[in-house]
């Protein structure tokens, strides 16, 4: 059987990928070996079977043994061994969460009901590097890709909604500390239905601006009751380094631009932190090459794969199906307000919300993992 390591399974995106993998059954598909960067010779999960003792996630030689390692460890432990492990002669598959990879040309990024040609054609070569892609690309693909697919699109812009979960664990818990803080600096006022408002609102943001820097040490500044126009590095050139990834990765998921001897669509847009706590949601606005009705696009989306929904462009329907509360824990993505918009009947508005730990981090390096074993 195909020796599988995995490392950085107990993490936030480990563990929202061995929920999946359970459910799956990939388990009983493959001999799984543990790894951990603090506890090696501990004792390995329920879903262990012969190897049973966690072993050292920096130890070449024990990493040398599996035919496929699948990382969720994050960014500094895919710089630290891939490298090294490559040079030491191993040749086995490389499945990885971190971005760290993903924009080298022998790095494939993975989105499978997406791009498998692109994927089938990286196998045959003897690819061996597989790379989820960035949460807010993945989950935006997975619901519009049918339009790329079909070369419909001139340019697309993109503006996120992004949600606490794509900082971290620790990010996710400051946005609540920082709700429970600002709930009860104003409690005795919200009890009292004869207080003032614009009272409640000038406490509120008092507190806010004195949050101290335990509660803020994560994001930088309140999030609750708030929004941060900037995810990521700040590229210097205006850009935000989450911004840059909606272009580069789009056109790398999809084959084309540089690289592929194609032009790169050009995806630009502003990625924005809100309050939510683990689905990123986007507003799109497509230029089309063509005036494509809209029930064809419509019908299009919803026949590109077994996850995508298409959500009538109505207030009801809308306020039901298409928020991140509707959608977190579950594998649809929905895709709604679609509507020609007054520029012209070739620009396509549309709104998408995804669950970011499960397609836009998990799902599709689970499903590599079972492409390498068909
Ligand atoms: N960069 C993403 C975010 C996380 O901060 O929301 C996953 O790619």
């Amino acid at each position: 059987t195909t020796l599988v390591g995995l490392v950085g399974w107990r993490g936030m995106v480990g563990s929202v990928l061995m929920q999946r993998m359970r459910q799956e059954g990939d388990f009983d598909l493959i001999e799984p070996l543990f790894f951990s960067t603090s506890n090696a010779g501990g004792k390995a999960p329920a879903e262990a079977k012969n190897e049973t003792t966690l072993q050292d996630a920096h130890d070449l030689e024990q990493l040398r043994r599996c035919d496929i390692i699948l990382t969720a460890q994050g960014g500094d432990y895919t710089s630290a061994v891939f490298d090294k492990l490559r040079a030491s002669g191993w040749r086995g598959h490389w499945i990885d969460a971190a971005s760290t990879l993903r924009m080298r040309d022998d790095c494939v990024i993975i989105l499978d009901p997406v791009n498998r040609p692109v994927i089938d054609a990286a196998m045959s070569k003897g690819g061996n590097n597989w790379i989820g892609g960035n949460c807010t690309v993945s989950c935006m693909l997975m619901g519009v890709g049918a339009l790329y697919k079909a070369g419909l699109v001139e340019w697309m812009t993109s503006m996120t909604y992004q949600a606490a979960s794509g900082g971290g664990a620790q990010h996710m818990r400051e946005l609540l500390t920082q709700f429970g803080t600002l709930n009860a600096s104003v409690r005795a006022l919200l009890d009292d239905p004869a207080s003032a408002i614009l009272a409640i609102d000038r406490d509120v943001l008092a507190r806010q601006k004195a949050l101290d820097a335990a509660q803020t040490q994560h994001f930088g500044v309140p999030l609750a009751g708030n929004l941060i126009p900037w995810i990521d590095k700040d590229l210097g050139n205006g850009v935000s380094r989450e911004e840059w990834k909606g272009g580069a990765e789009t056109n790398k998921i999809l084959g084309q631009g540089a690289g592929f001897g194609s032009p790169a669509v050009p995806v630009d847009g502003f990625c924005v932190r809100v309050g939510a706590m683990r689905c990123h949601s986007q507003a799109l606005t497509f230029k089309l090459k063509k005036d494509v009705p809209l029930d064809e696009i419509e019908d299009m989306i919803a026949a590109d794969n077994d996850w995508v929904r298409v959500v009538p462009n109505e207030r009801e329907a809308t306020m039901q199906q298409l928020t991140p509360v509707a959608v977190t824990g579950t594998m649809q993505i929905p895709v709604g307000r679609l509507r020609k918009l007054a520029m012209g009947p070739d620009y396509l508005g549309a709104f998408t919300v995804g669950d970011q730990l499960l397609w836009g981090a998990a799902e599709p390096l689970r499903r590599m993992l079972r492409i390498l074993l068909e």
